[in-house]
């Protein structure tokens, strides 16, 4: 008598719970049907960016070629990055893409003007570009 009273309590929620699941699911289901497409293509994108940072760091720069590329540059910026030339910046130990970028920019003469630079960068492919880019990143900026 005692233990029928005490489980009565305790086997009565889960049948008085049994019918909230499929109400819940009733509600959530079509909320799934249109969270699933989103959910693939956010992992096709996740992947996306997954084989992009894959990419680039298979594309890494080729430092030693951008040190020969780079013989050139040395003349004004020096053959360890730092100016030898006043009014000319050091390069050495910059950031990568910030490097690149600017030489992109003085090929196109465009975001960047100055004939000095556009000149020296119209020959340099974008390979170039990076590895020199790499090269310069990769010096000590300090003394
Ligand atoms: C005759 C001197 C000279 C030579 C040679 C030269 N540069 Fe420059 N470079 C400059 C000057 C001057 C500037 C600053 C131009 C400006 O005011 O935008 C500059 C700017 C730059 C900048 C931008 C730096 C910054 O902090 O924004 C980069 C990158 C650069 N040069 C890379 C190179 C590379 C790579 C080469 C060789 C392919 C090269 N330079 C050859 C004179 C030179």
């Amino acid at each position: 008598m005692m233990t029928q009273m005490h489980c009565a309590p305790i086997s009565a929620p889960p049948v008085s719970n049994a019918d909230v699941p499929p109400r819940a699911l009733s509600i959530m289901r079509p909320q799934m049907r249109l969270l699933a497409p989103v959910l693939i293509s956010w992992s096709a994108a996740a992947s996306v960016v997954l084989l992009s940072a894959q990419t680039s760091s298979a594309q890494m720069p080729d430092v030693a070629a951008g040190r020969k590329r780079a013989e050139v540059c040395m003349a004004c910026h020096g053959e360890n990055g730092r100016a030898v030339v006043p009014g000319v910046p050091h390069l050495a130990g910059q950031n990568r893409d910030y490097l690149a970028q600017a030489l992109r920019d003085y090929r196109l003469a465009r975001e960047r003007h100055n004939p000095t630079m556009t000149e020296m960068a119209k020959p340099l492919s974008d390979v170039d570009i990076d590895n020199i880019a790499g090269f310069f990143h990769g010096l000590r900026a300090e003394k």
